[in-house]
């Protein structure tokens, strides 16, 4: 079987300061994982990366078994056409509609408007928004505002969904629901997805392996079982006297 997303040996500095010092994981087909890491690290980089926004300085990434820094750009814009990216910030049209948020990768396809309004209907009902296309972004609290975002992530209902910081800056409440619509729709979809978090829960409750961040490497992996049964009070010490992000 193909992995969706490999990467070998990848590194990124800016200026002196080394980010990403030799990562190397696989995701395969219809797998959750997690990477998991303080404030700081390269999470976001290591995302932008794996969807060719950023070169790493050495390294290779394979997404659906093509190397990405390697094709024409034609290709790239296709395989990023199967990928949804929910930001850290969201990265929402504030004075648009949440229609018109969510419809928005539909407009460079070619998509009746009918088949449109019938597929942002089904995804508003899967984030628990029904009803409320009509709203203007800048009216959503914060937890709204995330599950648009993650509903235009997911619209087109590509083979890859990538989450940055999903749960960053949330109330409990709104972080437990935001965490439950990312499982329902982990689970239902089959989808294969990446979250980057610091957000150990998110990570336990959402993923099939975790992957630990430090110092640019992959220091340890461990499954959510795992970390229940406590193989994971050395790693976790390690990112509390750190300070989480
Ligand atoms: N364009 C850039 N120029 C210089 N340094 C950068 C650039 N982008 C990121 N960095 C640095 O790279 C490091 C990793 O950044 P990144 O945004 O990936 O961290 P992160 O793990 O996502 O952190 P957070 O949890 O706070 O979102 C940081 O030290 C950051 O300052
Ligand atoms: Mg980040």
């Amino acid at each position: 079987m193909v992995d969706t997303a490999v990467t070998y040996n990848l590194h990124k500095s800016f200026g002196d300061t080394k980010v990403l010092d030799g990562i190397s994981f696989k995701v395969q087909r219809g797998e959750a994982v997690c990477i998991l890491g303080r404030s700081g690290v390269g999470k976001t980089i290591l995302l932008k990366i794996l969807v060719g926004l950023i070169r790493p300085d050495q390294g290779k990434v394979e997404i659906f078994g093509k190397d990405i820094f390697n094709i024409r750009r034609s290709e790239l814009l296709k395989i990023r056409e199967n990928i949804g990216f929910v930001f850290q910030s969201s990265a929402l049209f504030d004075s648009l509609s949440v229609f018109e948020n969510i419809a928005y990768p539909f407009v460079v396809k070619k998509v009746n408007t009918d088949e449109i309004k019938e597929k942002v209907a089904k995804i508003l009902e899967m984030v628990d928004m029904k009803g409320l296309e009509n709203l203007r972004v800048s009216e959503l609290s914060g937890g709204m505002q995330k599950r648009v975002a993650i509903a235009r992530a997911l619209v087109t209902e590509p083979e890859l969904i990538l989450y940055d910081e999903p749960t960053l800056g949330l109330d409990p409440v709104t972080r437990n629901t935001i965490i439950e619509i990312m499982k329902r729709l982990t689970d239902e979809k089959k989808k294969t997805t990446i979250i980057v978090t610091h957000d150990l829960e998110v990570a336990v409750r959402l993923s099939d392996r975790i992957l630990f961040l430090y110092e640019g490497k992959v220091k340890e992996e461990l499954t959510p079982s795992e970390i229940l049964e406590g193989k994971s009070e050395e790693i976790v010490k390690l990112f509390e006297t750190q300070g989480g992000g």
